[in-house]
Protein backbone atom coordinates (compact mmCIF):
# COMPACT_ATOMS: atom_id res chain seq x y z
CA UNK A 1 0.00 0.00 0.00
CA UNK A 2 1.32 3.60 -1.00
CA UNK A 3 2.11 5.87 1.41
CA UNK A 4 -1.09 8.41 2.21
CA UNK A 5 0.21 12.08 2.35
CA UNK A 6 -1.25 14.20 5.48
CA UNK A 7 -2.37 16.63 3.10
CA UNK A 8 -4.01 17.20 -0.41
CA UNK A 9 -0.65 17.65 -2.89
CA UNK A 10 -2.30 20.74 -3.50
CA UNK A 11 -1.22 22.73 -0.64
CA UNK A 12 2.01 23.06 2.00
CA UNK A 13 2.38 20.31 4.87
CA UNK A 14 1.37 21.85 8.07
CA UNK A 15 2.49 21.27 11.53
CA UNK A 16 -0.63 20.70 12.30
CA UNK A 17 -0.89 17.94 9.60
CA UNK A 18 1.79 15.72 11.15
CA UNK A 19 -0.41 16.08 14.69
CA UNK A 20 -3.19 15.25 12.82
CA UNK A 21 -1.31 12.15 11.12
CA UNK A 22 -0.26 11.13 14.23
CA UNK A 23 -4.06 11.15 15.62
CA UNK A 24 -4.94 9.06 12.54
CA UNK A 25 -1.75 6.43 12.91
CA UNK A 26 -0.37 7.43 9.41
CA UNK A 27 3.11 6.74 9.28
CA UNK A 28 5.44 10.49 8.61
CA UNK A 29 8.29 10.62 6.40
CA UNK A 30 10.77 12.93 6.21
CA UNK A 31 14.12 12.90 4.30
CA UNK A 32 17.21 15.73 4.39
CA UNK A 33 18.11 17.79 1.07
CA UNK A 34 20.58 20.32 0.93
CA UNK A 35 20.21 21.49 -2.45
CA UNK A 36 17.45 22.24 -5.29
CA UNK A 37 17.45 19.09 -7.66
CA UNK A 38 17.40 16.98 -4.54
CA UNK A 39 14.75 18.71 -2.56
CA UNK A 40 12.66 18.97 -5.88
CA UNK A 41 12.78 15.28 -5.84
CA UNK A 42 11.94 14.80 -2.38
CA UNK A 43 9.41 16.88 -2.36
CA UNK A 44 7.84 15.49 -6.05
CA UNK A 45 8.07 11.90 -3.96
CA UNK A 46 5.32 13.05 -1.97
CA UNK A 47 7.41 13.08 1.09
CA UNK A 48 5.73 15.04 3.93
CA UNK A 49 8.99 17.10 5.32
CA UNK A 50 12.60 17.76 4.46
CA UNK A 51 15.22 18.60 6.91
CA UNK A 52 17.95 20.94 5.52
CA UNK A 53 20.45 19.00 8.10
CA UNK A 54 23.74 20.21 9.32
CA UNK A 55 24.78 17.04 8.19
CA UNK A 56 25.32 19.00 5.28
CA UNK A 57 28.77 19.64 6.90
CA UNK A 58 29.29 15.78 6.61
CA UNK A 59 27.50 14.64 3.77
CA UNK A 60 28.01 17.61 1.16
CA UNK A 61 31.04 19.28 2.68
CA UNK A 62 33.28 16.25 3.62
CA UNK A 63 33.83 17.07 7.75
CA UNK A 64 34.47 14.90 10.05
CA UNK A 65 31.19 15.81 12.24
CA UNK A 66 28.31 18.39 11.88
CA UNK A 67 29.86 20.45 14.39
CA UNK A 68 31.18 23.10 11.79
CA UNK A 69 28.15 23.85 10.09
CA UNK A 70 27.34 27.93 10.42
CA UNK A 71 24.38 29.75 10.54
CA UNK A 72 25.44 30.87 7.45
CA UNK A 73 26.09 27.49 5.64
CA UNK A 74 22.12 26.53 7.19
CA UNK A 75 20.80 29.81 5.47
CA UNK A 76 22.54 29.30 2.22
CA UNK A 77 21.14 25.91 1.69
CA UNK A 78 17.77 26.50 3.77
CA UNK A 79 17.30 29.26 0.84
CA UNK A 80 17.54 27.04 -2.30
CA UNK A 81 15.70 23.85 -0.80
CA UNK A 82 12.79 25.96 0.76
CA UNK A 83 12.80 27.84 -2.60
CA UNK A 84 12.50 24.19 -4.41
CA UNK A 85 9.80 22.70 -2.53
CA UNK A 86 6.24 23.20 -3.18
CA UNK A 87 4.55 20.96 -0.95
CA UNK A 88 6.80 19.20 1.60
CA UNK A 89 7.44 21.12 5.25
CA UNK A 90 10.74 22.48 5.27
CA UNK A 91 13.01 22.05 8.88
CA UNK A 92 15.93 23.95 9.09
CA UNK A 93 18.62 22.33 11.49
CA UNK A 94 20.23 25.53 13.81
CA UNK A 95 23.81 24.94 13.60
CA UNK A 96 25.61 24.05 16.88
CA UNK A 97 26.18 25.70 19.76
CA UNK A 98 23.35 28.74 18.88
CA UNK A 99 20.71 26.67 21.68
CA UNK A 100 23.37 26.91 24.04
CA UNK A 101 24.20 30.89 23.45
CA UNK A 102 20.88 31.13 25.54
CA UNK A 103 17.21 32.38 24.72
CA UNK A 104 18.09 35.42 22.77
CA UNK A 105 20.37 34.62 20.69
CA UNK A 106 18.18 31.26 20.21
CA UNK A 107 15.95 33.40 19.46
CA UNK A 108 17.33 35.48 16.73
CA UNK A 109 19.25 32.33 14.88
CA UNK A 110 16.08 31.09 14.49
CA UNK A 111 13.97 33.66 13.62
CA UNK A 112 16.93 34.78 10.82
CA UNK A 113 16.52 31.19 9.46
CA UNK A 114 12.89 31.54 9.15
CA UNK A 115 13.37 35.17 7.60
CA UNK A 116 16.17 34.49 5.05
CA UNK A 117 15.87 30.94 3.89
CA UNK A 118 11.50 30.67 3.82
CA UNK A 119 11.76 27.02 6.07
CA UNK A 120 8.92 26.83 8.14
CA UNK A 121 10.87 25.10 11.32
CA UNK A 122 13.40 24.94 12.95
CA UNK A 123 15.34 21.74 14.52
CA UNK A 124 17.52 21.85 17.46
CA UNK A 125 19.20 19.12 19.58
CA UNK A 126 19.11 19.18 23.23
CA UNK A 127 18.53 17.66 26.03
CA UNK A 128 16.28 18.58 28.68
CA UNK A 129 18.52 21.35 29.45
CA UNK A 130 17.16 23.33 26.14
CA UNK A 131 13.66 23.11 27.35
CA UNK A 132 13.26 26.87 27.88
CA UNK A 133 15.27 27.79 24.77
CA UNK A 134 12.67 25.73 22.82
CA UNK A 135 9.76 27.30 24.97
CA UNK A 136 11.05 30.84 23.83
CA UNK A 137 11.76 29.96 20.18
CA UNK A 138 7.95 28.68 20.46
CA UNK A 139 6.87 31.50 21.75
CA UNK A 140 8.43 33.47 19.63
CA UNK A 141 5.93 31.98 17.21
CA UNK A 142 8.49 29.77 15.47
CA UNK A 143 7.61 26.07 14.99
CA UNK A 144 10.12 23.60 16.83
CA UNK A 145 11.41 20.23 16.29
CA UNK A 146 13.21 18.49 19.14
CA UNK A 147 16.21 15.97 18.32
CA UNK A 148 16.86 13.49 21.03
CA UNK A 149 18.93 10.74 21.80
CA UNK A 150 22.27 10.76 19.29
CA UNK A 151 22.86 13.99 19.36
CA UNK A 152 25.33 14.54 16.66
CA UNK A 153 26.57 18.04 17.97
CA UNK A 154 27.65 16.70 20.95
CA UNK A 155 29.31 13.18 19.58
CA UNK A 156 32.58 14.38 21.36
CA UNK A 157 30.81 14.47 24.59
CA UNK A 158 28.52 11.02 23.97
CA UNK A 159 32.11 9.32 22.94
CA UNK A 160 30.66 8.77 19.60
CA UNK A 161 28.09 8.01 17.21
CA UNK A 162 26.59 5.26 20.03
CA UNK A 163 23.43 4.02 20.69
CA UNK A 164 21.64 6.08 23.42
CA UNK A 165 20.34 3.41 25.96
CA UNK A 166 19.82 5.69 29.21
CA UNK A 167 15.95 5.18 29.54
CA UNK A 168 15.12 7.79 32.02
CA UNK A 169 17.37 10.58 30.23
CA UNK A 170 15.25 9.57 27.02
CA UNK A 171 12.33 9.85 28.66
CA UNK A 172 13.20 13.34 30.22
CA UNK A 173 14.98 14.98 27.32
CA UNK A 174 11.48 13.72 24.88
CA UNK A 175 9.19 15.25 27.45
CA UNK A 176 10.71 18.28 28.26
CA UNK A 177 10.94 18.71 24.32
CA UNK A 178 7.19 18.10 23.81
CA UNK A 179 6.46 20.28 27.56
CA UNK A 180 8.48 23.35 26.35
CA UNK A 181 6.18 23.30 22.75
CA UNK A 182 8.12 21.29 20.06
CA UNK A 183 5.85 20.31 17.27
CA UNK A 184 7.51 16.60 17.11
CA UNK A 185 10.68 15.29 18.16
CA UNK A 186 13.98 12.98 16.53
CA UNK A 187 15.13 10.05 18.45
CA UNK A 188 18.34 8.82 17.12
CA UNK A 189 19.96 5.91 17.78
CA UNK A 190 17.30 5.36 20.50
CA UNK A 191 16.98 1.10 21.17
CA UNK A 192 13.45 0.01 19.42
CA UNK A 193 11.81 -0.68 23.37
CA UNK A 194 12.60 2.62 24.38
CA UNK A 195 11.30 4.36 21.72
CA UNK A 196 8.53 2.54 21.30
CA UNK A 197 7.51 3.69 25.15
CA UNK A 198 8.24 6.98 24.59
CA UNK A 199 6.16 7.08 21.33
CA UNK A 200 3.11 5.55 23.20
CA UNK A 201 3.52 7.89 26.32
CA UNK A 202 4.21 11.66 24.26
CA UNK A 203 1.46 13.96 23.08
CA UNK A 204 3.56 14.57 19.83
CA UNK A 205 5.10 13.07 16.68
CA UNK A 206 8.31 11.13 17.63
CA UNK A 207 10.74 10.72 13.99
CA UNK A 208 12.82 8.03 14.86
CA UNK A 209 16.29 7.18 12.75
CA UNK A 210 18.08 4.23 14.28
CA UNK A 211 15.08 3.77 16.50
CA UNK A 212 13.15 0.96 15.49
CA UNK A 213 9.43 0.76 13.59
CA UNK A 214 7.21 2.37 16.66
CA UNK A 215 8.12 5.59 15.96
CA UNK A 216 5.01 7.77 14.40
CA UNK A 217 7.58 8.51 11.62
CA UNK A 218 11.10 8.16 9.99
CA UNK A 219 13.81 10.06 8.79
CA UNK A 220 16.62 9.32 6.76
CA UNK A 221 19.56 11.21 4.97
CA UNK A 222 19.26 11.85 1.25
CA UNK A 223 22.58 10.75 0.33
CA UNK A 224 22.36 7.14 2.50
CA UNK A 225 18.70 6.53 0.76
CA UNK A 226 19.26 6.46 -2.50
CA UNK A 227 23.20 4.70 -1.72
CA UNK A 228 24.76 8.16 -2.51
CA UNK A 229 26.97 8.44 0.39
CA UNK A 230 31.01 7.84 0.89
CA UNK A 231 31.91 5.42 3.32
CA UNK A 232 30.58 3.44 5.84
CA UNK A 233 26.22 4.08 6.23
CA UNK A 234 25.03 3.16 9.61
CA UNK A 235 23.54 -0.72 9.63
CA UNK A 236 19.91 1.24 10.23
CA UNK A 237 19.68 2.48 6.68
CA UNK A 238 18.44 0.97 3.89
CA UNK A 239 19.59 2.18 0.37
CA UNK A 240 16.48 2.08 -1.88
CA UNK A 241 18.87 2.34 -4.76
CA UNK A 242 22.67 2.73 -5.82
CA UNK A 243 23.21 6.07 -7.13
CA UNK A 244 26.48 6.30 -6.76
CA UNK A 245 27.55 3.31 -8.43
CA UNK A 246 25.21 4.35 -11.65
CA UNK A 247 27.19 7.85 -11.47
CA UNK A 248 31.02 6.16 -11.10
CA UNK A 249 29.69 3.69 -14.19
CA UNK A 250 28.03 6.97 -16.13
CA UNK A 251 31.52 9.09 -15.98
CA UNK A 252 34.03 5.72 -16.38
CA UNK A 253 32.16 5.68 -19.77
CA UNK A 254 32.22 8.84 -20.43
CA UNK A 255 36.02 9.29 -20.11
CA UNK A 256 36.76 6.12 -21.82
CA UNK A 257 34.93 7.49 -24.61
CA UNK A 258 36.62 10.88 -24.86
CA UNK A 259 39.76 9.24 -24.82
CA UNK A 260 38.68 6.58 -27.35
CA UNK A 261 37.51 9.32 -29.71
CA UNK A 262 33.65 8.15 -29.60
CA UNK A 263 32.38 11.31 -27.81
CA UNK A 264 30.99 13.42 -28.87
CA UNK A 265 29.54 11.38 -31.87
CA UNK A 266 27.00 12.83 -35.02
CA UNK A 267 24.26 12.64 -32.28
CA UNK A 268 25.78 15.50 -30.13
CA UNK A 269 27.38 17.72 -33.16
CA UNK A 270 26.51 20.44 -34.06
CA UNK A 271 25.69 21.19 -37.68
O1 LIG B 1 21.22 16.66 10.24
C1 LIG B 1 20.55 15.64 10.00
O2 LIG B 1 20.57 15.09 8.87
C2 LIG B 1 19.71 15.09 11.05
C3 LIG B 1 19.02 13.79 10.79
C4 LIG B 1 19.98 12.67 10.87
C5 LIG B 1 17.87 13.60 11.69
O3 LIG B 1 19.63 15.65 12.09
Amino acid sequence: MSHQPPTPPDRRVTVTDLGRAMQQDRPITMATAYDWPTARLVDEAGIDCVLVGDSVAMVVAGQDSTIPATLEQMTYHGEIVARACRRSLVVVDLPFPFQHLGILRAIEASANLLKNTGCQAVKLEGTAGQAEVIAGIVAAGIPVMGHVGLRPQAVHQLGGYRMQRDRDQLFRDAEAAAEAGAFAVVLECVPADIAAEITRSLPIPTIGIGAGPSCRGQVLVFHDLVGLSQGRVPRFVRAYASVGTQIAEALTQWRDDVTARRFPGPDETLG
